[in-house]
């Protein structure tokens, strides 16, 4: 199984994405093909309807997508809302990514936890006809903080971020038929 990972902050030291490449990890370890676009290592042009981008990136996020089995979509907490590099980006995305595969929302916010961002998210998966994940992972305040070994400092995070991952694998190897 392959799971495609787009990481949303446009930020060097982004805790969405040291969350997901904790996540990603994890995922190696259960012998899951890991597919990782980071939005602000590979920046893309603003969406446009009138032409269709020639980018490398672009393609890249694309292919990527198309190919996965289930995805994982990460973003910072903006006002409430997922970050604009995330919307743009999966405006470029649509069915032919997404239809009918698994997709794990996760968010990182400045306040205890960042829910509105991740009903956001999920108003955009149905609507590229993707599957949300029943569980979603929101890490707030404190729980952003991260160790020297990429693990997350508080245990309880931890604890809920594997708990997550089996269902959400679990759940996605039954909706594409693989076996585990
Ligand atoms: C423009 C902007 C808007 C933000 N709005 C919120 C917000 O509405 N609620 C919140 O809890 N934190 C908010 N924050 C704080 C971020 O969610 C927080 O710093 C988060 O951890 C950033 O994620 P990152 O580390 O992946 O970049 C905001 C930060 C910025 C820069």
């Amino acid at each position: 199984m392959n799971v495609f990972i787009l990481n949303g902050s446009n930020r060097r030291h982004a805790t969405s994405t040291k969350l997901t490449t904790y996540i990603g990890r994890l995922l190696a370890e259960m012998d899951i093909e890991v597919t990782v676009f980071d939005l602000y290592g590979k920046p893309l042009p603003f969406y446009s309807p009138d032409e269709d981008a020639e980018d490398a990136n672009v393609h890249e996020m694309r292919e990527a997508a198309g190919r996965a089995d289930a995805i994982i979509l990460a973003t910072p907490d903006y006002h409430g809302s997922l970050s604009g590099v995330l919307k743009n980006a999966l405006d470029f995305l649509g069915k032919d990514q997404f239809d009918s595969k698994l997709v794990l929302s996760v968010s990182s916010a400045g306040g205890a936890v960042g829910t509105s961002s991740l009903t956001h998210m999920q108003a955009i998966v149905r609507n590229v006809h993707g599957v949300n994940c029943p569980e979603w992972i929101s890490i707030g305040a404190e729980q952003r903080r991260f160790g020297p070994d990429g693990e997350p400092e508080q245990d309880k995070v931890k604890e809920r971020v594997k708990r997550v991952l089996h269902y959400f694998v679990g759940l996605a190897r039954q909706l594409r038929g693989i076996d585990s």
